[in-house]
């Protein structure tokens, strides 16, 4: 049973990750340092797979305790590096703060793993990092574009750094996943999404106002060169996306990669509008959403969907859940949430 190391491992898509490794058998030691997720995400991930995986609460921008964690696990056979900071907005007033946590920290992490004899990593990127494609649906080999923001340049450079490792040293293996927008919840609605404050993605902000926590969503743009003037994106569900990560992992672990250094997209192939979105949360949920049209929001890009042929045929990965399944696990999820708050 391999030993996997998933940094960031009580948030969003690092905790469903975490489910998925330990229903695969792997034996899984989550680093987090807590900023933007809670202890008891490791009770719900034990609650739903009966084991209950080790943990250290480790800040990665600590160098000397990131290099005592893997002295102390040195027989790791792979790590799992979610742990960043994801907000676009505040990534734009505070850019060192992002550099700092999302760069510094990989550094740390990948310096640590050139130690280890086997080095397996797996990178959490973003389709950010395409910007606005010329070309749908998007392929890895689109280019990539000037990042729109700190938060983006750091999975660009992110990417590069890892890349850079991969070509001096041919024993280090890495994996970039590109991910379009991953929404929904696991299907008993134990663990979830869990923003701080007021929601800056849109089906944490649907659900919030299904569930009377905002007054009213703003559709942001409706005159968009698309089917309804509203933005396009690929909305893919997080267990989906969690059991990407496992099967990129067992490809690494099994050696079958082609290049120590791979990137693919993780996404449904399908682009929905945000009025789409809409419609399918209020026929899945049976509620009327309030929701306005406004301006645009700075920095959208006008659609963004995958490609994902490279994951279907050379990962063996494909996503499962459709956007009705994975809006109706994020509305269980806000439901179950506010009734246990
Ligand atoms: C955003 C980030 C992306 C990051 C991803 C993480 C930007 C520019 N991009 O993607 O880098 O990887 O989150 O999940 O911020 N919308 C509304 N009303 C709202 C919120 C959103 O209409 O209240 C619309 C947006 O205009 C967009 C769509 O919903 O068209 C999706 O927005 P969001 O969930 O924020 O994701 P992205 O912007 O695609």
């Amino acid at each position: 049973m391999a030993k996997i190391l998933v940094t960031g491992g009580l948030g969003f898509i690092g905790s469903h990750t975490v489910v998925e490794l330990q229903n695969e058998g792997f034996e899984v030691v989550i680093i987090d340092n807590l900023s933007n997720s809670s202890e008891d995400v490791l009770d719900r991930i034990t609650s739903i797979t009966g084991i209950k995986p080790l943990f250290e609460k480790l800040d990665l921008k600590e160098k000397s305790k990131v290099q005592s964690f893997f002295e102390k696990h040195s027989d790791i056979q792979g790590v799992i590096h979610f742990a960043a900071s994801k907000a676009v907005g505040e990534s734009v007033e505070n850019p060192l703060l992002y550099y700092e946590n999302n760069i510094n920290t990989l550094v740390y992490v990948l310096q640590e793993m050139q130690q280890l004899e086997t080095a397996n990593f797996i990178f959490s990127s973003s389709c950010t990092v395409y910007g606005q494609a010329d070309v749908m649906p998007i392929t890895e080999d689109a280019p990539v574009k000037k990042a729109e923001s700190p938060y983006g340049n750091t999975k660009q450079i992110g990417e590069e750094i890892i890349q850079d490792v991969c070509n001096i040293n041919s024993d280090f293996n890495g994996i970039a996943l590109r991910y379009f927008n991953p929404i929904g919840a696991h299907e008993g609605a134990k663990i979830g999404e869990l923003p701080i404050g007021v929601p800056q993605n849109l089906v944490p902000f649907i659900t919030q106002t299904a569930i009377g926590l905002r007054e009213q969503l703003s559709v942001f743009g409706d005159d968009y060169p698309t089917h309804d003037g509203t933005c396009i994106r690929d909305y893919i569900h997080v267990v989906d996306l969690a059991k990407a990560h496992v099967v990129a992992l067992q490809r690494l672990l099994v050696k079958k990669n082609t290049s120590n250094y791979e990137t693919f997209n993780i996404g449904t192939g399908k682009g929905s509008s945000v009025l789409d979105v809409i419609k399918s949360f209020q026929k899945v949920s049976g509620q009327k959403l309030n929701y306005k049209i406004a301006d645009r929001r700075a920095g959208d890009v006008i659609e963004a969907y995958a490609n994902t042929e490279k994951a279907n045929n050379i990962l063996g990965w494909k996503s499962q859940s459709s956007l009705d399944d994975a809006l109706a696990s994020a509305w269980k999820w806000e439901q179950n949430i506010r009734k246990n708050s």
